[in-house]
């Protein structure tokens, strides 16, 4: 059986106290009231990082990742986080390509291939995110840009390192838009990402695959989108500024 996973992103907002705050709120929401097997990770700005790493020791259902890593070990890279530092807090995960970075900061395929291969030198997993633009998918080519994406950025891993990897379908019309892919569009998606992966690796690590779906999920529309067959949970933006709406969908799955 594959992980069910509900993540937050925080993107760029709270401040460190801020932040210490809410992650309390959150852990002890979860440990009161989720009773399944799902995983809850917050990714933080690097600030809050090593303080929520200490704080999620109370939770065995929480865990932390980061929302970005640079591709090189160290050097002169003025203002930038490594993979090691990255690890060295205590978290676990980093969200690599998400749409944003992609689009304000110029983040092609080949420069997420390295930022994956680094992050999984240092024992982190990477939240690989995917996902086409209204444009793209109004033009018909929304198979084509995630398949492109997906070859590019990840399938150059042996099976033993993919098997390290959590995937997010996030189509970017529908992050912090309020509108959400219906349950049936981010379905066929999921079902087809699965797919380019059991053409790849065979069908026991396609099956095995996390994949998420990512775009105003909240807790009215987590049900009906994790209670399908090839979405396996979800990557929360802005929702997961509150601890009763983020816990709120992440115990959609019970
Ligand atoms: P949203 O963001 O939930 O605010 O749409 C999702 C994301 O960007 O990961």
């Amino acid at each position: 059986m594959r992980k069910k996973i509900v993540a937050g992103n925080w993107k760029m907002n709270l401040d460190y106290e801020e932040g210490l705050s809410l992650f309390s709120e959150v852990v002890n929401i979860v440990n009161d009231e989720i009773t399944g097997q799902q995983l809850v990770i917050v990714c933080s700005p690097f600030i809050h990082l090593y303080s929520l790493a200490r704080l999620a020791k109370s939770s065995t259902k929480v865990s932390i990742g980061a929302q970005n890593a640079h591709q090189a070990e160290s050097g002169a890279y003025t203002g930038e986080i490594s993979a090691k530092m990255i690890k060295s807090t205590g978290a676990e995960y980093v969200i690599l390509g998400h749409s944003e970075r992609r689009q304000y900061f110029s983040e092609t395929n080949e420069l997420l291939a390295k930022k994956v291969d680094t992050v999984l030198k240092h024992a982190l997993k990477p939240i690989f995110c995917i996902g086409e633009t209204l444009e793209e998918r109004e033009g018909g080519i929304h198979f084509d840009v995630i398949k492109k994406q997906i070859t590019e950025g990840v399938f150059h891993l042996d099976a033993e390192h993919f098997a390290q990897l959590v995937i997010a379908y996030e189509p970017v019309w529908a992050i912090g838009t309020g509108v959400t892919a219906s349950s049936a569009q981010a379905q066929e998606i999921h079902l087809f990402i699965r797919s380019e992966i059991a053409a790849k690796y065979g069908k026991d690590v396609a099956d095995s695959t996390t994949i998420l779906y990512g775009g105003s999920c909240n807790p009215k529309n987590a049900r009906e989108l994790f209670g399908q067959p090839d979405i396996d949970g979800g990557l929360i933006g802005g929702a997961s500024l509150k601890s009763r709406d983020f816990v709120d969908i992440a115990k959609e799955f019970n």
